[in-house]
């Protein structure tokens, strides 16, 4: 059984580590890793492929950034020759990122089967890219593994035969598990008081008059608790761009983006965390540390209904009516979320090779 798999941007690289890990296991799989460098920097990238214990690609598209057009397209015209020499069974694409949809719909066009890990989250904002990417790359998907029961019943609403849907958990929680044990045993507990923000989405960091919003909040919130910002590029380009560093409290400490392990170090600890990420409503609900995603809608609904989450959208008071209620109480509770317990990737291998036997 020979897989390709994709990797593109950040997001990505814990969702597969899992997983390539778990196929070295089986000598009837061979497992080619494709990067298609949506993200080149070092600290976005080649970091997480020595601490996550990734090997280092096999093929790297080298395709760096450019609009959303061009992107997809330069994804799109380097991988179809790699698929045409390397003649896959199946090509596993993670998440929603423009690598995700690239990748998928040059598999299909050469009528290679595809993989969708992380399938069948909904927003319901069309406004955003990703939301684009997860309906395209799940309509012309195979297989379709779901992290919880959401994604299942979204993608079977879509008509999405269920012969073909698997919820099998999270495999960025295989990650996290995995590495917290590492972690735990070899740092400290950090003691004082902070909360982890982080910011990167393009309706909160492209536009002027919103990010500059945001920052008096986080100012303000930063009278009250000291704050740790690991800045994205984009978002770094924005705030230069924009001239507004100079507003930026000292109580809030600008920091480079972090390794996937020194992130975990910083916001384990954490008292809360501020965020517009996808993947941290996850991580946090899973080590139960309060959530606030500034956000008007999340396509992971589970982490609030059974996790920490609480989605606040962009509205000052609601921001701070959350940060201050939070700031009352230790912790809030959460639920065990069904199969995010370390073990996806062994369920998903499972099926896979199962799936191929039937072929
Ligand atoms: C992408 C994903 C987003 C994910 C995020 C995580 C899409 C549509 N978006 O957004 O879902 O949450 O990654 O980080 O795929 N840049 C660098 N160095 C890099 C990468 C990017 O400087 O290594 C800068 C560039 O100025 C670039 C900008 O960041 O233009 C945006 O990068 P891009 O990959 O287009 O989107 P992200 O905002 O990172």
């Amino acid at each position: 059984m020979k897989i390709i798999s994709v990797v593109g941007a950040r997001p990505n690289f814990m969702k597969i580590a899992p997983l390539l890990r778990e196929f070295e296991r089986y000598k009837e799989i061979e497992s080619i890793l494709v990067h298609t460098g949506q993200h080149y920097d070092k600290k976005m990238s080649d970091s997480f492929f020595n601490e996550l214990q990734i090997k280092e690609p096999d093929i790297n598209l080298n395709v760096g950034s450019s609009s959303h057009a061009i992107q997809t397209a330069q994804i799109m015209t380097k991988f179809a020759p790699v698929l045409v020499k390397e003649k896959p069974d199946y090509v596993i694409v993670v998440g929603d990122v423009n690598s995700t949809l690239a990748c998928t719909i040059t598999a299909k066009k050469l009528n290679i089967s595809v993989v969708h890990i992380e399938s069948g989250l909904r927003s319901f904002d069309r406004t955003m890219p990703e939301e684009i990417n997860r309906i395209v790359t799940d309509s012309i998907s195979d297989i379709l593994f779901t992290t919880c029961d959401d994604g299942t019943n979204n993608l079977l609403k879509e008509g999405v035969d269920k012969k073909r849907i698997f919820m099998v958990g999270n495999s960025m929680i295989d990650t996290l598990a995995f590495e917290l044990k590492r972690l735990t045993n070899t740092s400290a507990k950090n003691t004082q008081d902070y909360a982890v923000l982080t910011l990167h989405r393009p309706s909160n960091v492209d536009d002027k008059k919103s990010l500059h919003a945001l920052l008096e909040i986080f100012n303000d919130i930063s009278k009250k608790i000291d704050i740790k910002f690991p800045v994205h590029p984009r978002t770094l380009n924005q705030i230069k761009r924009f001239k507004l560093n100079k507003m930026i409290s000292p109580n809030i400490e600008l920091l480079p983006p972090l390794s996937y392990l020194n992130f975990l170090r910083l916001y384990k600890d954490a008292r809360l965390v501020l965020t517009d990420s996808g993947g941290i409503q996850e991580e946090t609900s899973y080590l139960n540390i309060p959530c606030i995603t500034l956000r008007a809608n999340t396509e992971r609904p589970v982490t609030i209904n059974e996790g920490t989450n609480i989605l606040v959208g962009t509205s000052r008071t609601k921001i701070l009516r959350s940060f201050n209620s939070i700031m009352k109480i230790s912790s809030k509770t959460c639920k065990k979320i069904k199969y995010w317990d370390g073990q996806t990737s062994k369920r998903i291998t499972k099926i896979l090779l199962k799936s191929y036997k039937k072929r």
